[in-house]
């Protein structure tokens, strides 16, 4: 086991470069990240979860089409004039508070060759430390600490943390897979499991998968992975891959560890997790709740029976 990193994150890295072709044809003009989830952007919600966890210097790697995000980023002084001499107080906090949670900088991936590749243009950026990986598209309910808790088992035991979650085996060939071993003695705080990743597949057949447990938007890498990502050629999909580069830093010995989220996340690329996140977190909210409760209660009643499982 390698001795723990000296140095903690301080910086998260958010690749905002995909094509978004699952949520075609919204994002011919308006980026994934974009979208709102009730009334903001699903990357303002990431951008909050990295600030929070600590690492209020956020890299985004962005691409063609993906200037509106530079935009939400940036101050917009007539807008808050506005809303200023409307006296719209609230409003006027919310727009402000969605540019000063944290120092954004932005850097161009020029094509979309991967999430390897993506990651690979955050090295000038990041240097000689540690870093988190948060994927735009990837949102974790608040109430959840699972970046935090990868933070911490990077700090006691060193190399790189990926976030793991059991999306059965039926499912796993839409995801990186990984082989893994217990370690009951590095339990996270949460009571979420810690365990050792000895292997790591890229959307693997399901009969060849070596677990049902997946790789999910949260990485907290060493910055050994540059070396290896600029080494790593083109693999599934004829994209550079992270989880290949992490299979190799497995390979050649280092720790990479896995926390099995037990707790509440959407991916907002899917429409139907997209719309199960604007449902949920809107019906939770104290303005719209209660509204939007009581209609849903009525909605459901109407529904005529389909046998659908809710997750
Ligand atoms: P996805 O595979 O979910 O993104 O990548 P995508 O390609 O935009 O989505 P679909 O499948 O076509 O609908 C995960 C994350 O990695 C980023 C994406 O923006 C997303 O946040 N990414 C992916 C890049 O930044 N660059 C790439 O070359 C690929």
């Amino acid at each position: 086991m390698s001795s723990p990193s000296a140095r903690p994150a301080t910086k998260a890295v958010i690749p905002v470069a995909g094509m978004g072709t699952r949520f075609l044809p919204a994002t011919k003009a308006v980026p994934k990240e974009l979208l709102p989830v009730v009334d903001r952007p699903a990357l303002a919600y990431i951008v909050e979860e990295a600030a929070r966890a600590g690492l209020p210097e956020v890299l985004m790697v962005t691409g063609r089409n993906k200037g509106a995000i530079e935009d939400f980023f940036d101050r917009t002084p007539e807008l808050e004039a506005a809303l200023e001499k409307k006296g719209d107080a609230d409003r006027l906090a919310e727009v402000r508070a969605s540019t000063d949670v944290a120092q954004v900088y932005f850097v161009r991936q020029g094509e979309a060759r991967g999430l390897g590749h993506a990651v690979l243009q955050a090295a000038a950026f990041v240097g000689d430390e540690p870093f988190a990986v948060l994927l735009g598209d990837d949102l974790i309910d608040e109430r959840d600490h699972l970046l935090e808790q990868m933070l911490a088992v990077q700090a006691e035991h060193g190399g790189s943390v990926i976030a793991l979650l059991d999306v059965g085996r039926e499912n796993i060939d839409k995801y990186g897979a990984v082989a893994v071993e217990p370690r009951p003695d590095a339990a996270a705080a949460s009571g979420d499991e810690v365990v050792l990743v000895t292997g790591l597949v890229e959307k693997p057949p399901v009969d060849e998968a070596p677990s049902s447990l997946a790789i999910i938007g949260r990485y907290v890498l060493e910055p050994q992975i540059f070396a290896v990502l600029r080494e790593t050629a083109p693999g599934r999909g004829d994209e550079i891959q992270l989880t290949d580069a992490l299979a190799t830093l497995v390979e050649r010995g280092r720790p990479v560890h896995g926390v099995v989220f037990s707790g509440r996340r959407y991916d907002t690329g899917d429409r139907l997790d997209y719309l199960k996140a604007v449902i949920r977190l809107a019906s939770e909210r104290d303005d719209l709740g209660p509204p939007l409760r009581a209609w849903l209660h009525e909605f459901v009643a109407d529904l005529p029976a389909e046998g659908a499982s809710s997750s």
